[in-house]
């Protein structure tokens, strides 16, 4: 299947409830021969108005952080959630919809194919490394699966929470510019 083909059928999704209560489907944005792949939990209020991933306030503060270390969204990396419809006022999304809504993700992962995939926070970083992964303990580690690294950094909403963990958010884009100068070849141009 090609990118605009899936883009297509998942906006489409009935597959778990969400469907009901979604304003839009966010499938995703940014590069599709992108090499590093952000991961959120699911849309939020702006992102189910919008259609797009991360437009709200922890959306911008991860641009900056993005942009801190020469990636964004426009050129090199290409950012997605788990769930792609929002869960009623923002509750975690269920196990049963994470894995409703899996198939999608790993059809993106498929077609996009990069070198590293960052995951934003417990949600995701629980889902695509370990079920009782510490974003606390283990963010910034990176953990080979299937020839792809995987990391996980504090979610940005946790650092609009908490601003004195921002540093140690900082510290995992330095260790991810770092890995891209490893394994990638092409986000740096
Ligand atoms: N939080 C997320 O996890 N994903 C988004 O797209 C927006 C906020
Ligand atoms: Fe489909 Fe995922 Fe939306 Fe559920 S959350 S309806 S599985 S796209």
């Amino acid at each position: 299947m090609e990118f605009e083909a899936l883009r297509q059928q998942c906006l489409a999704c009935t597959r778990c409830p969400l469907c009901e209560t979604r304003t839009h489907v966010v499938f995703g944005m940014g590069a599709p021969d992108a090499e590093v792949l952000f991961v959120g939990e699911g849309p939020g209020q702006n992102e189910d108005e919008q259609g797009l991933p991360f437009v709200g306030r922890s959306g911008k503060l991860l641009d900056q952080y993005l942009d801190a270390v020469d990636l964004s969204r426009a050129s090199n990396v290409f950012i997605a959630n788990i769930v792609k419809c929002r869960p009623p006022q923002n509750r975690d999304p269920l196990p049963e919809e994470r894995a409703a809504c899996m198939p999608w993700l790993k059809e993106q992962i498929a077609l996009i194919r990069p070198k590293i995939v960052v995951c934003l926070g417990r949600i995701a970083a629980q889902q695509l490394i370990r079920p009782d992964f510490s974003v606390t303990r283990e963010h910034g580690q990176f953990f080979e699966q299937e020839g792809v690294w995987y990391m996980a950094t504090l979610h940005p909403a946790a650092l609009l929470r908490n601003p004195r963990q921002k540093p140690d958010a900082f510290g995992d884009f330095v260790a991810l510019r770092q890995k891209i100068t490893e394994v990638c070849t092409h986000t740096y141009g």
